[in-house]
């Protein structure tokens, strides 16, 4: 699938540019806690300023029912402008004909960036609307956000109709390492799935099945499988929605399913290994919480054969000593693996979150900045956002 680029656009000097990134990033007290999403798009502002076009960023932050002070950009726009070594004009984006007139004042090569795009209704609503007046700010539209790929909204989907419209090299980026590892990867293909939010994961094992040689689970898809079968899991995280799905997919022989498990309480109190086999937790302060030694060591022996490696989502509670073994475990196999022989491909929040703590994010072919949207491609569903850019 061929994406329609930015780079291949001749003399975009003097264009105005509306680019819509992701960033959606952790905040706490106006500080950004993890600028991983603001890096990965520095690219194409770049790209975009040496171009010499005008640049106005689009992203939006957490989902607000309107204006909410608290989930502004500012802190966004401080971060970034310490990347480029300037101030980042933060523009009203509930009076569009003002900062229209600010936009006509811009020289080339300036970046200023809009307000949370979700303070308007519109946004999500993806309203017809909304959309023209976003166009009317502009004269092309680049998508560099894959984090919001998979989203049906005015700044995604909607300008999209009305501006000519081009993938960001993020966007690039991301989607040539997915389909480098879905379309033909080199076998073995071997999967580790982790994490909570079953409705997301179960799709993803249903089409994985179906490409890989091996899917290793853990996390709450672990749990329910147990809990499915029967077992007494006390207090583990469980999807009672999926028994059917998760039985079927996890019975599947391309499944390895943990051989042991560490239980505790929540506190990280009691904690001790079980063979899932002899699971009987009756007592509700107890739950599973991690993937046991003897399962870190029969993972090790599919991830170290792998030549393509996708990992999304982690093996417990590793936020809680000691349950984070089994999921620090996986990171430092599949970057080992990943910085060696096979193509790496990893995902989502917690999972990035982990790859960094233990400074091995650069050992990843691709550590993409998608929760949502990774699992939704990984699952083999058309993005929205990426449609509207195909050739
Ligand atoms: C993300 O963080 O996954 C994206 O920014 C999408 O956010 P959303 O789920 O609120 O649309």
């Amino acid at each position: 699938m061929k994406i329609k680029s930015i780079q291949q656009v001749n003399n975009l000097a003097n264009k105005i540019a509306l680019v819509r990134v992701d960033f959606n990033v952790p905040i706490k007290a106006d500080k950004v806690l993890d600028n991983y999403k603001i890096k990965k798009s520095l690219a194409t502002i770049k790209f975009l300023m040496e171009k010499r076009a005008k640049v106005i960023l689009v992203s939006h932050l957490g989902r607000p029912d309107g204006v909410d002070k608290k989930l502004s950009l500012k802190p966004v726009a401080a971060e970034l402008g310490k990347f480029l070594q300037k101030n980042i004009r933060l523009l009203d984006v509930l009076d569009l004909k003002k900062t229209r007139t600010q936009i006509d004042k811009l020289f080339p090569s300036a970046v200023v960036m809009l307000e949370n795009i979700r303070f308007v209704k519109g946004e999500e609503e993806c309203s017809e609307q909304f959309s023209k007046e976003l166009t009317g700010l502009a004269d092309i539209f680049v998508l560099d956000g894959f984090a919001v790929a998979h989203r049906q909204a005015a700044s995604v989907t909607g300008v999209a109709k009305y501006l000519p419209v081009y993938g960001g090299l993020l966007l690039e980026e991301e989607i040539e390492g997915l389909n480098r590892g879905l379309k033909s990867p080199k076998k073995p293909f071997v999967v580790v799935l982790g994490g909570k939010k079953m409705e997301t994961k179960i799709p993803v094992l249903k089409n994985l099945l179906k490409k890989a040689n091996y899917i290793l689970v853990g996390g709450g898809i672990l749990n329910t499988y147990l809990w499915a079968k029967g077992y007494k899991v006390g207090n583990s995280l469980v999807d009672k929605n999926f028994k059917k799905d998760i039985l079927r997919y996890c019975s599947k022989r391309k499944v390895i399913l943990p051989v042991d498990v560490i239980v505790g309480t929540k506190e990280g109190k009691l904690a001790r290994a079980t063979a899932t086999k002899n699971l009987n937790l009756k007592n509700k302060d107890l739950a599973i919480y991690d993937i046991g030694p003897k399962t870190i060591r029969l993972f090790s022996h599919y991830i170290k054969k792998a030549k393509t490696l996708v990992w999304n989502g982690a093996m417990g509670y590793f936020e809680q000593h000691p349950y984070e073994y089994g999921t620090y475990s996986v990171a430092r196999l599949v970057a080992a693996r990943a910085k060696g022989v096979a193509f790496g491909i990893t995902g989502g929040g917690e999972t990035v979150e982990v790859l960094k703590k233990l400074h091995l994010i650069s050992d990843i072919d691709l550590a993409s900045t998608g929760g949502g949207s990774m699992l939704e491609y990984l699952s083999g569903k058309k993005l929205p956002g990426i449609e509207v850019l195909k050739k």
